[in-house]
């Protein structure tokens, strides 16, 4: 795809979810390369829990996660930012084959991809400039691979409402194959206590991450939001084990974007994002639906985190 097929999709997805009612912006819009550095800075926040319990479970466990994953594999890993929890993974991993990180962030993917190619000679590193919730093939290997596993870590899934995770696990199982494997981190669902400061930390990167998207549609699509007059908001909503991120218009105010105009009440909330939380029950039944049966499970002592060892079970 080239760039102007990208910019107008992005035009049309940006247009189509602010003339929705309630108004909505796509998740994957944060990821420009501004916005991949805010997230990766939210994940080294003493309030984001999430990123530092999955990576002490994977160091805790990284030698019987590669067991399970097998030899001779590739690993496809979803959403693979700067790979942080990966190196994890390589390192313990039986003679690999590939690693396949996909991203939508054409620009961090390649410059990680690059240090991960020096820091591994042995390991063919493959990056896929990819939007994951769309169907995608594989790439070739030189060496063959005994099979593929996908990584998905980073809670990523709940991003996803259970239709679009559960379609989301579909095309998985699809480009996995019958006995494919799959290692996947889900956020567990706890105290709100414990869950909205992760969402709404003491300095205000995660404000910046949120809002980034409106300084994204300015730059990217010659919007002209007055970013200064909307805030961040992030509540958990217990009932449906949720995060529930919006930005919040704190005025009336008109947007123009192209030769199209929004009109925003104050304290009207444009959604930006879903965080789900799971039990690992609740999750394992939602992967179930697409073939997938739990063969292993990792928490860290104060059971915040998981990672699953999820095999497509299915019969093709
Ligand atoms: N996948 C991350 C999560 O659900 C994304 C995220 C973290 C996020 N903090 C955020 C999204 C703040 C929007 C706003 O935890």
């Amino acid at each position: 795809m080239n760039q102007n097929t990208i910019d107008s999709i992005f035009l049309q997805d940006v247009i189509e979810g602010l003339s929705k009612s309630p108004k909505e912006l796509q998740c994957k819009y944060f990821y420009d390369e501004k916005g991949s550095a805010l997230f990766d800075q939210i994940c080294e926040l003493e309030e984001y829990y999430l990123t530092r319990t999955e990576r002490k479970i994977m160091l805790d466990h990284a030698g019987e996660m590669a067991q399970q994953l097998g030899e001779q594999v590739m690993l496809v890993e979803f959403g693979s930012g700067s790979s942080m929890k990966t190196r994890v993974l390589l390192d313990a991993l039986i003679d690999p084959v590939a690693y396949v990180p996909l991203d939508i962030s054409e620009e961090h993917l390649h410059k990680t991809a690059r240090q991960l190619q020096e820091n591994y000679p042995h390991i063919e590193i493959l990056p896929l400039v990819a939007d994951f919730t769309k169907p995608f093939s594989l790439p070739d290997a030189k060496r063959p691979p005994s099979h593929a596993a996908v990584f998905f870590p980073g809670s990523t899934i709940g991003n996803f409402v259970p239709d679009a995770a559960e379609k989301m696990l579909m095309t998985i199982a699809n480009i996995l194959g019958p006995n494919g494997g799959m290692l996947i981190g889900i956020d567990l669902q706890k105290d709100k206590s414990i869950i909205e400061p992760a969402y709404n930390d003491s300095k205000g990167v995660t404000d910046q991450f949120n809002l980034n998207v409106l300084h994204r549609v300015n730059r990217e699509l010659g919007a002209n939001f007055d970013v200064d007059q909307f805030k961040h908001k992030a509540v958990y909503n217990q009932s449906l084990g949720r995060v529930e991120i919006h930005v919040v218009s704190q005025c009336n105010q008109t947007v123009t974007i192209g030769n199209r105009t929004f009109e925003f009440e104050a304290d009207e909330q444009v959604l930006t994002e879903y965080s789900h939380k799971y039990t690992i029950e609740g999750f394992v039944a939602l992967a179930s639906t697409a073939g997938f049966v739990l063969h292993k499970q990792w928490t860290d002592e104060n059971n915040l985190f998981a990672v699953l060892h999820l095999v497509n079970e299915a019969s093709s």
